[in-house]
């Protein structure tokens, strides 16, 4: 590819080859003048694998998974590798887990996991370490540091002190708006390993931050929020170019406080409808546009999917494959500083925002 290809040429080639190709996925590598910085990841999340009772689990949870699985295996240019963002499991439980990691061992690709509240709180993580190995780790690609951290975490008199069994503790955290439930966080001793891993690490250097939770509060009552986020964006706040890349919310949002963007990731299981605090309070709200599309709330796949990510001087632009309605594409402008939704917000193709329901 010429280096004199622009980002918006991209964005028109990409969708000609999604109209005219017979593949479910289609990827073009941008180029930038050193194109060797250049590279692709995919990610893959919230999959909520869940069993039902002896070989049987639900259908719907693996078949999301399966797919996303088998799309990223046929992606071209193949992607560096593959992230998976949390919430393999529904309760945690030793089947669900099994169950997950033995559809992602299909995958072609090296995996790097983080972990979600479901994955977590039946036995704080302890099955899933034997399969996955750490809780949060950071390593180094092409230029690029990337942090994974486990930011589901809480405060210890809920997780030691509350619940008789690990599986009720679960079955709390489970549901999204249960009042019984506690707030996400990083938690002190996690930051200050964070802090040190960050001390190593040159400030123009880009960061990528994959987190479980928004590292941003959104909305508490859905816990669509991490307690102690002003902290761990004030350790990102040094980087010039920094990432975080989330799960949890199961849709689309997009956002930039100062130095930071952020991203949400699709779900492989099903969409959550936006949280009325959307329309309440204006000041938590990402830049969203048209949040998501939901052609046929009722077609099993509607409005779930998983996304490949573009990597290019060090700034992300998130490439959102949905198993039912068209791509999305929400990358980042270099002019105005912000991640920016490419078929609504892109320059020469505005249209006002929907209103939030
Ligand atoms: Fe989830
Ligand atoms: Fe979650």
């Amino acid at each position: 590819m010429s280096k004199s290809f622009t980002r918006r040429d991209f964005i028109k080639s990409t969708s000609a080859l999604t109209a005219a190709s017979t593949l479910p996925i289609s990827m073009v590598e941008l180029a930038f003048a050193d194109s060797s910085q250049n590279f692709t990841f995919a990610h893959i999340s919230d999959s909520h694998i869940q069993h039902i009772k002896g070989t049987k689990f639900v259908r719907n949870w693996d078949r999301g998974l399966i797919r996303a699985v088998a799309e990223t295996n046929l992606l071209n240019p193949k992607p560096d590798f593959v992230i998976y963002g949390g919430d393999l499991a529904q309760l945690g439980s030793k089947p669900e887990l099994d169950r997950g990691a033995e559809i992602m061992s299909a995958l072609n690709y090296k995996t790097y996991y983080s972990m979600g509240e479901h994955d977590y709180y039946e036995d704080l993580g302890e099955y899933w370490s034997k399969l996955f190995g750490k809780h949060y780790y950071s390593f180094d690609h092409k230029g690029v540091h990337f942090v994974v951290l486990n930011s589901i975490l809480t405060y210890d008199e809920w997780t030691y002190d509350r619940w008789p069994t690990g599986k009720q503790r679960m079955l709390e955290m489970a549901g999204i708006d249960n009042p019984n439930g506690s707030p996400f966080m990083v938690g002190e001793k996690q930051r200050n390993w964070l802090q040190k891993d960050l001390a190593k690490v040159n400030k123009s250097t880009p960061l990528v931050v994959i987190s479980h939770s928004p590292l941003q509060k959104i909305w508490k009552g859905w816990n669509f929020w991490t307690e102690d986020a002003e902290e761990v964006q004030e350790l990102l706040k040094p980087f010039k170019k920094t990432t975080v890349i989330y799960g949890h919310v199961h849709q689309i949002q997009y956002n930039q406080i100062g130095n930071i963007s952020f991203h949400a990731v699709m779900a492989t299981a099903w969409p959550w409808p936006y949280p009325a605090t959307y329309a309440q309070a204006e000041q938590y709200l990402p830049k969203l546009t048209i949040p998501m599309n939901r052609a046929d709330p009722f077609h099993e796949r509607d409005a779930t999917g998983w996304q490949f990510i573009n990597m290019g001087n060090g700034n992300v632009d998130m490439h959102y494959t949905l198993n039912e309605n068209a791509s999305r594409t929400v990358a980042f402008n270099t002019k105005t500083g912000q991640p920016e939704d490419m078929g609504y917000q892109a320059e020469n193709n505005r249209i006002p925002p929907q209103s939030h329901y």
